[in-house]
């Protein structure tokens, strides 16, 4: 099968290579996905760059993806065979060879099905983006008829936050850096927008909900934004974030988070609950089924331009997610 791949980490122009190597056989367990489509993420720049250690001589980068089921291995149904799917955690959790080839064997229970009227390229977005979206909205219980805040509600996780809160039947309030942005999270569902360069988040959330704050925050920078969430969220209400770019080790007001009784939960995919990541696909099955939801693809490159894609998402400012198109 055509393949990119990188055996050392390292800036994405200079590892990472391309050409041919075997296409995988489907093990016990397993599915075989024929790609069209993979998505970048920064965790998959991050790893390729060497922010974690290298877990294996080589390596097939890239998470998420979708395509079609081509092939099963032992225990599990032929029925999945010609099904269009998106998956999560492909080059992740043990697994060396990731989306960016022409073909994926990985365990059936990381693939979803994915509806006629999602693209390819769209179903190559919901991986990281929305199930961590997905982990971070409901990891505190449901959110209907709750106030949830969505710190970044305008990008690629921040704006599956937003689209499934407001789904579950929350109030969203979400912060944005410009009116281009305020204008997507409202078109995800936000009901109110805040401009967190520009405005004092804590006090428009005390204006926005007669003063009492927030249920719920899902949030971008946890420790950027630690000052900020504390303003806004209620006696008695959670957090849960996926990021801190802002401050990787905060000074931690301890004495506020006992005061108001905050539950604070941090969240990363690859390790979050298997029970979690099920109610996440099935949750998101149902979402996607009706036309008209928000699933942003920034830009395409094919295969052969990974590392270009790649560069793309080290860049920032994408709205959405890069997608590798692996049959072009
Ligand atoms: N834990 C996990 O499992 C997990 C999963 C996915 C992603 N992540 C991490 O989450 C981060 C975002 O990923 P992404 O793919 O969603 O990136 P993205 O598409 O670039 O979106 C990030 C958004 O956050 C906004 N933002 C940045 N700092 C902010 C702040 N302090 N307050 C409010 N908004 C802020 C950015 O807009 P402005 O710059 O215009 O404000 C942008 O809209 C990355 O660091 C990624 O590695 C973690």
């Amino acid at each position: 099968m055509r393949a990119v791949w990188y055996d050392r980490q390292g800036p994405a122009n200079e590892v990472v290579v391309q050409g041919e190597l075997p296409t995988p056989e489907p093990g016990l367990g397993e599915v075989r996905v024929q790609l069209e489509a993979s998505g970048v993420n920064p965790s998959d720049t991050y790893r390729r760059r060497g922010a974690v250690p290298a877990e294996y001589p080589r390596v097939i980068p890239n998470s998420d993806g979708a395509g079609m089921v081509d092939k099963v291995g032992p225990d599990v149904s032929a029925k999945w065979v010609g099904k269009r799917v998106w998956l999560y955690n492909g080059q992740r959790n043990g697994r060396w060879m990731g989306t960016a080839a022409e073909y994926i064997s990985l365990n059936a229970d990381l693939v979803t099905p994915l509806p006629d009227h999602v693209s390819f390229a769209e179903g190559a977005t919901l991986g990281i983006p929305c199930m961590t979206a997905h982990g971070c909205v409901f990891v505190a219980g449901p959110v209907q008829g709750r106030i949830v805040l969505v710190t970044g509600g305008a990008g690629a996780v921040g704006h599956y936050a937003v689209q499934l809160a407001a789904w579950a039947g929350a109030m969203v309030i979400a912060t944005v850096s410009s009116d281009e942005k305020a204008q997507r999270a409202k078109a995800g569902g936000a009901a109110y927008t805040i401009n967190y360069r520009t405005e004092d988040v804590g006090a428009r959330v005390r204006d926005i909900t007669g003063g009492e704050g927030v249920d719920h925050v899902v949030d971008v920078d946890f420790g950027g934004n630690l000052a900020a969430v504390l303003a806004s969220v209620r006696d008695s209400g959670s957090i849960a974030y996926y990021a801190s770019n802002g401050a990787l080790n905060p000074e931690m007001p301890l004495r506020t988070l006992m005061a108001k009784n905050l539950a604070v939960h941090g969240f990363v995919l690859p390790t979050s609950r298997h029970a979690q990541r099920k109610r996440a696909q099935t949750d998101i099955a149902r979402w996607i089924a009706s036309p008209g939801r928000i699933l942003s693809v920034d830009g395409t490159f094919p295969l052969y331009e990974t590392a270009a894609a790649h560069l793309s998402v080290e860049q920032g400012g994408k709205t959405g997610t890069v997608v590798v198109e692996c049959a072009r």
